[in-house]
Parts: C-alpha cells; sequence; structure tokens
C-alpha cells in the first residue's frame, strides 16, 4: 500500500512518521530501523524520544556515510546518528550500524558486501526511514543509480554536495566526493518505506518520486515498487503532486479499522 499523506508542518509529519515507528517497536521491541540523517528527519526523532519508549532493544542501519573525514568528524554519518539518534532516543549504541565503519582505502571495495551481510544477520530492516535530495536521490543513490543496487561507493553529485556544504561552513570543497550507500535493491527489501519531506525545494523531487515514471534518472521513484510505502510531506512539498485532492481524501476517509 503506497500512501501519500499531506500534513500541516514537519512537526505533524514528525509525529505521524514516530506513531508509525512506535508500533512497529510495540509489535518488535528488538525491531530493525533503517536511519536516515540530514535535516528532514529531525522532526521524527524529536517526536519519537518525546514518546519516551523504551527503545534499548531496537537496531539501527545508517543509510550512507562519507568517505574520507577523519574518525569522529563531527559531520560524518556516524557522528551524526550518535548525537541526534542514539542519544536522544536512547539506543544501544553498539545495536546501531553506519556503513563502512573503520574502513578506508581498498577495504572500502568490501564495505557494501560486509554491510548488506550485517543486514541480512540481522533479519532486515523492518522500517526504512528516507529524506529525498532536490537530485531525486534516497540515501546517497543519486541519477542513473541501478534500481537493484546493494550497499557500494558512489560519487556524490555536485548539487548534493553544495546541499550539504551548509553542514561543513559553506565550503563544498570540504564535503567529501565519495560515499557508501545502501543500494536502491537495500532500500526496497525493507518490509516498510516512510519518505519524508518538507518545503518547496523538495516539491519537483517528490512530484516525480510519486508520479513520474519509474527511473533511475530519478532513484526516489523506485519506491513505486514498494507494497508499503507511506509518504509524509508538507503542503510545500506537496506543491507538485497532480493527485494531491485525491491524496487527501483517500488520508482523511480512510476506514478506522485502518487507522
Ligand atoms: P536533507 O537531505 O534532509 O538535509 O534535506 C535529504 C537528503 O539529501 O536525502
Amino acid at each position: 500500500m503506497a500512501e501519500v499523506v499531506i500534513v500541516g508542518s514537519p512537526e505533524e509529519g514528525g509525529a505521524l512518521a514516530a506513531s508509525l515507528i512506535a508500533r512497529v517497536v510495540a509489535a518488535k521491541p528488538d525491531a530493525v530501523l533503517g536511519l536516515a540523517t540530514g535535516s528532514t528527519p529531525l522532526p521524527v526523532w524529536q517526536a519519537l524520544a518525546r514518546l519516551q519508549l523504551d527503545l534499548g532493544a531496537v537496531r539501527g542501519f545508517a543509510l550512507d556515510e562519507y568517505i574520507g573525514l577523519e574518525p569522529g568528524h563531527p559531520e560524518s554519518y556516524r557522528a551524526v546518528i550518535d548525537r541526534e539518534v542514539v542519544g536522544p532516543l536512547g539506543l544501544t549504541p553498539s545495536l546501531v550500524h553506519v556503513p563502512a565503519e573503520g574502513l578506508s582505502g581498498a577495504a572500502l571495495a568490501g564495505a557494501g558486501q560486509a554491510y548488506e551481510a550485517r543486514i541480512d544477520a540481522a533479519g532486515g530492516v523492518d522500517l526504512q526511514v528516507l529524506g529525498i535530495g532536490r537530485t531525486g536521490h534516497i540515501g546517497f543513490n543519486e541519477p542513473g543509480s541501478s534500481l537493484a543496487s546493494l550497499t557500494r561507493v558512489k560519487t556524490l553529485t555536485e548539487w548534493t554536495r553544495r546541499d550539504n556544504a551548509r553542514f561543513f561552513g559553506g565550503d563544498v570543497t570540504r564535503v567529501p566526493l565519495h560515499c557508501v550507500t545502501q543500494g536502491l535493491g537495500t532500500i526496497l527489501r525493507a518490509r516498510s518505506l516512510v519518505l519524508l519531506a518538507w518545503g518547496e525545494s523538495k516539491a519537483d523531487a517528490v512530484a516525480a518520486a510519486v508520479e513520474g515514471p519509474v527511473t533511475a534518472s530519478v532513484p526516489a521513484s523506485v519506491i513505486q515498487l514498494h507494497r508499503d510505502v507511506t509518504v509524509v510531506i508538507d503542503e510545500s512539498a506537496a506543491a507538485g503532486l497532480r493527485y494531491a485532492d485525491y491524496y487527501r481524501e483517500a488520508w482523511t476517509s480512510r476506514p478506522a479499522w485502518l487507522r
């Protein structure tokens, strides 16, 4: 089931996504969550922290990581996940994984396979949280990514590096060129997906992902191939959707047993 939910604010969207996560964890206390970084998921982590659930048994897998930052760099996704997710939610640090951790140079060639094996050994991801980039990327799967791709090394686009320069003092030259990211095939294996977007800068990417053709040129369009996707967006991010009125009606009129 794909559901597009248009909310009044990122806070409202964060609360909705947090409630979806809470439901998964209530049914399975050691659920496996797919963790996204960036600004978009912050309202989700904040709303989830407010629920004060015991998440100590939850396992986590980050979507992606930069290559080339020194260990402990505050903008490495390991550091971001520790600061914004593990700490506030009370996750157990040893149960939360980031791709390619501790690897450099030639060893990075095996990082993808090792991460896939780790996800498999955990029984797969139960719920994957996703942001979307203006290039239509999910994880760091930039345009042209194979729709069947697994975790591997990728090159970031100039657009993504410019978008992320705000985390590096506004200096695009400090944003790494390479990363390791879960593939689109990896993301499709998660049992459910929650894709989030706020603001008008994401409107084109959201419209292309939700209503455009499924194409490697818009990597996020691959979500159309998944059975259980919830797209949670604010009004500005929904501005390009042709069927927005229908999605609103479908959500507000959903039968009580679906709520
Ligand atoms: P953002 O990034 O949440 O910082 O906008 C989203 C993404 O690039 O996936």
